[in-house]
């Protein structure tokens, strides 16, 4: 119990030192009001009020180091990042599909997201993120022409040297050379990690420390097999297990591959992919999904990809949780994968998080 004048004296030291004094929890109003990789946010209907919740990873390359390979860090990784909800039309017709993120893919990156899930069609002669079916963009399915994403992840890797971000591509696009045109065009080649360097029959990837001293810090995968030969795009899966997306991937206690991927305790692919989203996007089932059942699923998938942690964790509306959601996870898988602590603010020591293994 506080004493009669303790609440002047915390409202003092809050108005000297402001948002640097609030924890994730604490009641908010605004973002203004919480700390440094915080937001404000009302997890209803799990609670009732906002609270302060993370927005951001921690960075494993700082926390730890980056001199490991790149396969023994896990990335965010978001759904969709480029159906953002309120993202204006850019075909002159009102949308009329799902969205799956509430900032722009700069924010994404910018708050830790290091791999983006891309949808890619060939539309008005063009590359266009759609959000659509049937392999073909409409006029209402339409987000906003690739090059103007690909030159957002372009600015964030420039301004960030040290930095490797994963395209994985739900790719229609069938052009010629389509989507290498977009990447050469957005000033992203300068950036490329080639197919040549990816390794076989699940050896380890380079070292993150060499991926970035050679400045190859983007990897693009995509989902036709044919462009690994054609364009130098490596097929996803020739390189990377993951289970199944959408409902059935949200089965409690279930984690088992998707049609096009290698059965997950397949070890010739060096990396993991869980994704846990709902077919249906969802707002307000997100946050109790990442904060509640999100780190029950990576435990399931770690068991059936042959005791390996997912690298990658693929979400919706990313942000929403109750405290930690998808944040925390990535901890987590970081923690398990780099020192076997519980979470990665533990493998440094003097955090005060205790690794309990
Ligand atoms: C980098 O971090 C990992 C995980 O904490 C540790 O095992 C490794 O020894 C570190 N390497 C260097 C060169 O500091």
């Amino acid at each position: 119990m506080r004493g009669a004048f303790a609440a002047p004296v915390v409202l003092l030291v809050a108005g000297l030192f402001g948002a640097a004094t609030a924890n994730v929890g604490d009641s908010c109003s605004t973002a203004a009001d919480c700390g440094a990789g915080q937001w404000c946010f009302d997890c209803e209907p799990e609670f009732a009020g906002s609270s302060c919740v993370r927005s951001a990873a921690a960075n494993p390359f700082q926390l730890a180091n980056n001199s490991l390979p790149f396969n023994k860090y896990a990335y965010l990784t978001t759904h969709n990042s480029f159906a953002i909800v309120g993202e204006p039309s850019h075909t002159g017709v009102p949308r009329i599909t799902f969205d799956n993120q509430e900032d722009t893919v700069t924010d994404q990156l910018k708050n830790g997201v290091r791999a983006l899930m891309l949808d890619t069609y060939d539309f008005k002669g063009d590359v266009w993120l759609c959000h659509s079916n049937g392999g073909k963009c409409n006029d209402f399915t339409a987000f906003e022409p690739a090059l103007d994403t690909f030159k957002e992840i372009e600015a964030f890797l420039g301004a960030n040297p040290s930095e490797i971000v994963t395209l994985i591509l739900e790719d229609y696009v069938h052009a010629p050379n389509g989507l290498t045109n977009v990447f050469k065009a957005s000033g992203l080649m300068k950036y490329w990690f080639p197919v040549s360097k990816m390794p076989q029959n699940g050896k380890d990837w380079p070292l993150v420390s060499e991926m970035v001293a050679g400045n190859e810090r983007l990897l693009v995968f995509t989902s036709i097999r044919s462009k690994q030969a054609t364009e130098g795009i490596a097929y996803q899966w020739n390189f990377m297990v993951e289970n199944n997306y959408g409902d059935d991937g949200m089965d409690a206690g279930k984690c088992s591959n998707r049609a096009e991927s290698a059965p997950l305790n397949d070890k010739t692919k060096s990396l993991v992919l869980v994704n846990y989203f709902p077919s249906v996007p969802v707002k307000i089932t997100a946050c109790l999904q990442h904060s509640k059942s999100l780190t029950d699923m990576v435990n399931t998938c770690y068991g059936t990809s042959g005791n390996r942690w997912a690298n990658f964790l693929a979400v919706d509306y990313y942000k929403r949780s109750d405290g930690g959601g998808a944040f925390q996870a990535t901890d987590l898988l970081n923690g398990r994968l780099l020192c076997g602590c519980q979470d990665i603010k533990a493998c440094s020591g003097g955090s005060g998080v205790v690794c309990s293994s």
